[in-house]
């Protein structure tokens, strides 16, 4: 059976408390006639993740919330972080690991990320992997190169045999081309699901069992989510800027899922 396809808002580094209510309470309303045709998941700043866990709970079953990072150790002296266990509480079920502003920005690298994954899966929770090639190895032709190396740095053997195997089909696996993101310039459709093929491929390969979704993520709009939607291969997609505001997002969700 075919699964719905996947929408998620990533507000980065936007919106506090009341403005994280107040958009949910508004997308909530919107969403009631629309079960189950879309997998939601929002990501909001940690400060409104509680806030937000509680309307979700109240009002819409449907859309499951997500954390932006998370650091890889349980607990201990790490000023400014925030662990799995910590996320568990607030009632995330998805945390996006690897997004590249975390890889460019703050260095995060593939070993940090390797390392959030085992976090993850110690707690229950599941990944939205984020992966993507800079322009220069796009125009270098080492595309797949990047997120082949980007992958297979986090799905090592002792990780998958941890039980990180099992999980593999709930998992999100999001490619964000960097050149992509926040820039209005987007790959073709085609171009992005040569691509899923092959992290697909790929996936089947190192780990054997279940297919996670993936998904295509940089400068998607009420505008090109048709196209990316329709073409076979893309599950569903990581949103930024256009998910700011409900009435756009949800414009995203409906086309999309019409699309599909
Ligand atoms: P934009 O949709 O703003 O390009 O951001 C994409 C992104 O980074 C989502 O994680």
């Amino acid at each position: 059976m075919q699964r719905p396809p996947c929408f998620i808002a990533n507000w980065k580094m936007n919106l506090g408390v009341a403005a994280a209510k107040s958009y949910l309470m508004d997308l909530s309303k919107r969403c009631a006639d629309n079960p189950d045709v879309a997998k939601i998941i929002i990501a909001p700043p940690f400060t409104a993740l509680d806030a937000a866990s509680s309307i979700l709970k109240e009002g819409q079953p449907g859309i499951a919330l997500a954390a932006q990072n998370v650091h890889f150790a349980p607990s201990g002296a790490y000023t400014g972080e925030i662990s799995s266990e910590m996320l568990c509480e607030t009632g995330c079920t998805y945390v996006i690991i690897g997004h590249s502003e975390r890889r460019i920005l703050f260095g995060e690298s593939d070993e940090d990320i390797h390392k959030k994954l085992g976090a993850l899966r110690k707690a229950g929770l599941l990944p939205i992997l984020c992966i993507g090639e800079t322009r220069q190895d796009r125009q270098a032709g080492k595309t797949w190169q990047r997120l082949n190396g980007q992958l297979t740095a986090v799905l090592t053997d002792d990780l998958l045999e941890s039980g990180l195997a099992d999980t593999v089909a709930d998992w999100m696996i999001a490619y964000e081309p960097v050149w992509a993101i926040g820039t209005g310039e987007t790959p073709e459709p085609e171009d992005v699901a040569e691509v899923h093929l092959q992290i697909q491929a790929l996936i089947a390969e190192t780990v054997g069992k279940g297919a996670p979704r993936v998904l295509y993520g940089g400068s998607v709009s009420e505008k090109n989510i048709a196209d990316f939607m329709k073409t076979p291969g893309i599950d569903g997609v990581l949103v930024g800027g256009a998910s700011l505001s409900p009435e756009t997002f949800f414009k995203i969700i409906a086309q999309g899922a019409k699309a599909k």
